[in-house]
């Protein structure tokens, strides 16, 4: 049993940098090699760049590709649940939503992001289940970016439902610097 991971996108030379549908389909053009095994995905922030998350999620998934957004898949008996994610910081330190307007905005995208991920793992039945993202929900797979920009990998707000349902295993992208394991 195999399974492929995109979304965080690991061929380098095949990404979706800017969100447009041209590199959408220059990327699933590289799928032909991986036919007959599942590919799970979620959306990366590039892939919204340029305001066309729909239509990449589109071209992906007719090329096979199941793109997972608070959704659950059960794939030879193991659950996988993804959703992008968002960012927000963590732990003690968590973004609150309080003041400005834009600011209680931002932390409703994280909130809803996590509530998408609760329902995805909800659904899950099988006793191995998997949560694909593509922000961070723990703060030690971040450690070793720049401090500065740590609370944009990601929120702990999307651990509360993988510590509330469990998983076998969480894969993150977005972080470039940080450590593989947290
Ligand atoms: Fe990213």
């Amino acid at each position: 049993m195999s399974f492929c991971c995109v979304g965080t996108l690991p061929i380098t030379a095949n990404r979706t940098d800017y969100g447009k549908p041209e590199e959408a389909l220059q990327y699933v053009a590289h799928l032909a090699v991986l036919k007959g095994i599942p590919i799970l995905a979620v959306l990366g922030n590039h892939d919204y760049e340029c305001g066309q998350a729909d239509r990449v999620t589109e071209i992906l998934e007719r090329y096979g590709v199941r793109v997972l957004d608070g959704t659950a898949v059960e794939v030879h008996g193991v659950g996988f649940a993804g959703v992008k994610g968002f960012a927000g910081g963590f732990g003690d330190r968590l973004l609150q939503p309080w003041g400005e307007p834009v600011l209680k905005q931002f932390v409703h995208e994280a909130a809803e992001k996590a509530i998408k991920l609760e329902s995805a793992l909800a659904k899950l039945t099988t006793s191995t289940r998997v949560v694909l993202l593509h922000y961070a929900p723990i703060v030690d797979t971040v450690l070793g970016e720049a401090p500065e920009i740590i609370p944009f990998l990601g929120t702990s707000r999307l651990e509360e439902p993988i510590n509330r349902y469990g998983a076998t295993a969480v894969f993150h992208g977005h972080a470039h610097h940080g450590a593989v394991e947290g």
